[in-house]
């Protein structure tokens, strides 16, 4: 066999180009190590009852940090003895996240950083308040070093800060290559798994929005996070892509300040930009985020084009679901974009995919065209159909309830969906041309 030292492809013939990533002269060649014995039988494997399995993974052991956000995202607490990723772009906060283990986990830490110099990072702990002695630092970026430290001193949890500039010595390609990146992860599972250390990895994300690194990393890892939100905003958001050992479809909020992340519970109205000031573009909506209904703004601008081809752009939600709002409203209103650009966003970087807050960004659409400013106190909850209708969305009585509470007077919803049970005024609409006509 062959491989990409690059990318980690593998080959069964020599070639000069890798067919993966086009790296010249990169492939090369692995003896397969273990010699297969031929015709050798299998051995019978043990059976287990459901109830016994059962048993088991409820044996996982939990630490309970103080940070409930991260206790949430992680299902629980951390699971000893796991493999976490945790990824997202450079500078959004995976460092000071981790960093802060050591004020919200009452557990031996040793955070290892090929990045940073040992005083920066103390500099920066104590910014972050974080006084505990359980934390030592290590600033080594040989995987062979460090496995040999952690084997001297061991400890509950391991931050690996980051993945990208560690280096093996057994195995060619510079740090940060995927064959490197993988050897690495490997040697680190099997580190967490024969000593019951948990082990959180750090890796950077490209600008398209990969793991720096092969995506096979997520496959050997047992929970993967996902840092996100706006740099130079506050708001940080950690999903969870991949859990072995819980729901990936909770979230943790945080909020950035001075002296680090903070839990944000209920965000109430802190997505929103300004819930004062009224502008043309805006209209609010109610998203779901694993269990939670937050408020959220969705913005558009639309412009006359002046050459060619309209410009669509956006932040926070897919090019394709602006695409299809723009595509319905201008087969089934007046409202025609052929030569508008449009923009679109969610603001202080949220990003949602889910259809409930469609009919609200084809609200903010509308308004942007029609110049009409769409009061603050009305929120938007549906999904728009290829067809022009307004389609129902999962968990609208929880969304409604959420608008009544936060104090918001009127709710646009779908047709046939629920009655007045709360108290905040209900208008319904069926098809994307009621809507245009609610708004004018
Ligand atoms: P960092 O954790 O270094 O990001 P990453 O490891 O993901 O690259 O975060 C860096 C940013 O966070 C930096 O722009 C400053 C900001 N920050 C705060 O706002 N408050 C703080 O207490 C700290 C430590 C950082
Ligand atoms: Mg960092």
């Amino acid at each position: 066999m062959f491989f990409c030292k690059e990318c980690g492809n593998e080959s069964v013939k020599w070639q000069g180009q890798c067919s993966f990533c086009k790296a010249w002269n990169s492939l090369a060649e692995v003896k397969e190590q273990k010699q297969k014995s031929q015709g050798k039988k299998g051995t019978v494997g043990a059976l287990h009852s459901l109830g016994d399995i059962e048993k088991d993974d409820n044996n996982n052991e939990r630490i309970q940090t103080k940070s409930s956000e991260l206790n949430n995202v992680l299902g629980g607490g951390i699971v000893e003895g796991s493999v976490v990723l945790l990824s997202g772009e450079p500078g959004i906060g995976k460092s000071t996240l981790t960093l802060q283990f050591g004020s919200w986990v009452e557990e031996s830490i040793i955070y290892v950083s090929g990045e940073e110099t040992q005083s920066q990072i103390h500099e920066r702990a104590i910014r972050l308040g974080v006084k505990n002695d359980q934390l030592s630092i290590l600033g080594e970026s040989s995987i062979e070093n460090i496995l040999e430290t952690l084997k001297a001193h061991p400890s509950k949890v391991v931050i690996i800060d980051s993945i990208s500039v560690m280096r093996s010595d057994t195995i060619t390609g510079a740090s940060g290559s995927i064959s490197q990146v993988r050897y690495i992860t490997e040697l680190l599972v099997d580190f967490a798994k024969t000593t019951n250390t948990t082990i959180f990895i750090i890796g950077h994300i490209t600008k398209d929005g990969n793991l720096a690194g092969p995506k096979t990393l997520e496959h050997m890892v047992d929970t993967v996070l996902f840092f996100e939100g706006d740099k130079y905003d506050n708001l940080r958001i950690l999903r969870a892509l991949k859990n072995r050992f819980g729901a990936t479809s909770e979230i943790a909020i945080f909020k950035m300040l001075e002296n680090g992340l903070q839990d944000l519970k209920n965000p109430g109205l802190e997505f929103i930009n300004s819930h004062e000031t009224q502008s043309i573009g805006s209209s609010l909506s109610i998203t779901m985020e694993g269990t939670r209904p937050i408020v959220v703004e969705t913005e558009s601008l639309t412009n006359y084009t002046k050459f060619g081809y309209p410009k669509r752009s956006t932040r926070g939600v897919s090019s394709s679901k602006l695409d299809l709002i723009v595509a319905v409203l201008g087969k089934y209103t007046k409202i025609k974009l052929e030569s508008s650009d449009v923009y679109s966003n969610i603001s202080r970087g949220l990003k949602i995919d889910e259809p409930g807050i469609d009919l609200s960004l084809c609200a903010s659409i509308i308004s942007s065209k029609l110049n009409k400013v769409i009061p603050k106190d009305m929120i938007f909850i549906g999904e728009i159909s290829l067809t022009g209708n307004i389609r129902n969305i999962m968990h609208l009585e929880q969304r409604l309830k959420e608008a009544a509470k936060m104090g918001f007077k009127t709710v646009v919803i779908p047709k046939n969906s629920l009655q007045g049970k709360y108290d905040i005024e209900i208008k319904h609409v069926s098809s994307i041309k009621n809507l245009v006509d609610l708004l004018q």
